[in-house]
């Protein structure tokens, strides 16, 4: 995209992010908003922080993910200030003046010391709240409005909606993500260890692991049962026969959320794999303004009883499958999530901009969006098909042991699991599949 279509773009974004501020602010009644970008935490009796996340209300406005002590105050209606913290320090490299397409929308004032911000705040902060983790940092500056309840909801609820300048971060992070993929797949093929798979990943996406939104998951084997498997063991299997990557990637503050698994071998467990590629497809397909994301978790419930029952790991109908409970133990998590700032995004679980609470259903309380899908949300889609051994014991003992054919699912155990992930824009007349778009 050329630099006109995304200062085009960033400006709409801004116009967006301003008209939501003026309603939030509005509700609450205050007259602006402090939004700090967050600060270093330190490691216990050391002088080593931990690595710096940036606040998503603060990246929300603007693409610095890598700068703690800055701060934004807006007030809806004027051009937002920034407080960009620019310290003079020897020991550590220090930002440079920021010069981007997005620079011309804020009205940019330079901090020295982190400590010196209060000369850059409003001078009655009676009427301005916080937005940020720091709370007592709110305090000592005198806020006494601390992410107030009326701002975050409405906030969070509408983040939901991206704009353009938003969807299109959204496909460059699935880009790099798709490409790594690759590379991570072809490390596979050649027997590396889970280690050097990551650092493959890594190096395809220019991206160190903390630039990554989430731990990534890069499992060989037995190793793709465990749902967040973080190990990466240094030394490569004997044999490779699986493999199951959930990684992502960041694009200036945005995720991405990708799931393949692969088998080294033409045989039942790739059938498995080709089984759950193909219930990915029709669930995003579900993806339709107006369905609730509820029922798409449920109709992946009926395609994985449907699995369960082709591939003879259950002597029961799919019906049967689903009315004995048993799906739960080869599929435990939900199928899938809100992504946006954040891999798992905010307010999947209410129904309105008031933050009205939209729970979990209880037999599902797993599942991370409860949301009415609409266009120009962003989700993922991501069923599995697991051998995990602790459900599976569990399951032994109980009545239903008898409908499991134990020894098809004990052929299944050395491959670890099944998982397949896509990302996907809602628009009002179609989806796209950023993740096999790219591919
Ligand atoms: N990578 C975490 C998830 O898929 O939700
Ligand atoms: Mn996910
Ligand atoms: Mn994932």
């Amino acid at each position: 995209m050329n630099q006109t279509s995304i200062e085009l773009q960033y400006a709409q974004h801004i116009e967006t992010l301003q008209h939501r501020a003026r309603e939030a602010l509005g509700r609450e009644a205050i007259d602006g908003l402090i939004i700090h970008s967050g600060q270093l935490h330190y490691q216990f009796l050391d002088d080593n922080p931990y690595p710096f996340k940036v606040s998503p209300q603060f990246k929300a406005w603007l693409p610095v993910v890598d700068n703690p002590n800055s701060w934004l105050i807006v007030d809806g209606v004027n051009k937002p200030k920034l407080i960009f913290y620019l310290p003079v320090d020897f020991w550590h490299k220090v930002p440079k003046v920021p010069d981007a397409f997005w620079t011309d929308f804020f009205d940019i004032t330079y901090l020295k010391k982190a400590n010196m911000v209060e000369k850059h705040l409003p001078y009655d902060l009676s009427k301005y709240a916080y937005l940020g983790e720091h709370v007592e940092v709110a305090k000592a500056l005198g806020i006494s409005l601390v992410n107030p309840d009326r701002v975050m909801h409405y906030m969070h609820y509408h983040r939901a909606f991206k704009t353009d300048y938003e969807l299109n971060c959204m496909r460059e992070a699935n880009k790099i993500a798709v490409r790594s993929h690759k590379a991570a797949e072809r490390a596979f093929l050649s027997g590396k260890s889970e280690f050097e798979i990551n650092q493959a990943y890594l190096s395809a996406a220019v991206q160190s692991e903390e630039q990554m939104p989430y731990g990534n998951i890069v499992a060989l084997n037995e190793n793709a049962s465990i749902l967040h498997y973080m190990v990466l063991d240094k030394t490569a299997p004997e044999i490779h026969r699986s493999f199951l990557i959930d990684a992502g990637a960041s694009y200036s503050g945005y995720a991405a959320d990708i799931t393949r698994t692969y088998c080294a071998e033409n045989n039942q467990f790739n059938a498995l794999i080709v089984a759950v590629d193909s219930l990915t497809q029709q669930l995003v397909g579900k993806l339709i303004p107006g369905i609730e994301y509820v029922d798409i978790h449920k109709q992946a419930f009926v395609g994985i009883a449907n699995i369960l029952h082709d591939f003879k790991l259950i002597n029961l109908s799919p019906e049967g499958i689903l009315d004995k409970g048993i799906v739960g133990t080869f599929f435990p998590h939900g199928v899938g999530h809100m992504l946006g700032l954040q891999v798992h995004d905010v307010a999947g679980h209410v129904a309105n901009d008031r933050g009205t609470p939209k729970p979990a259903p209880t037999e599902h309380p797993f599942l991370r969006c409860t949301r009415t899908v609409e266009a120009r949300q962003v989700f993922t889609i991501e069923p599995g098909v697991y051998f995990i051994d602790s459900l599976l014991a569990e399951l032994k003992s109980t009545e239903n042991s008898k409908y499991i054919n134990w020894d098809v699912v004990d052929e299944f155990r050395p491959y670890g699991g099944v998982r397949i992930e896509d990302n996907v824009i809602v628009h009002a007349e179609k989806n796209e599949n950023m993740s096999r778009d790219n591919w």
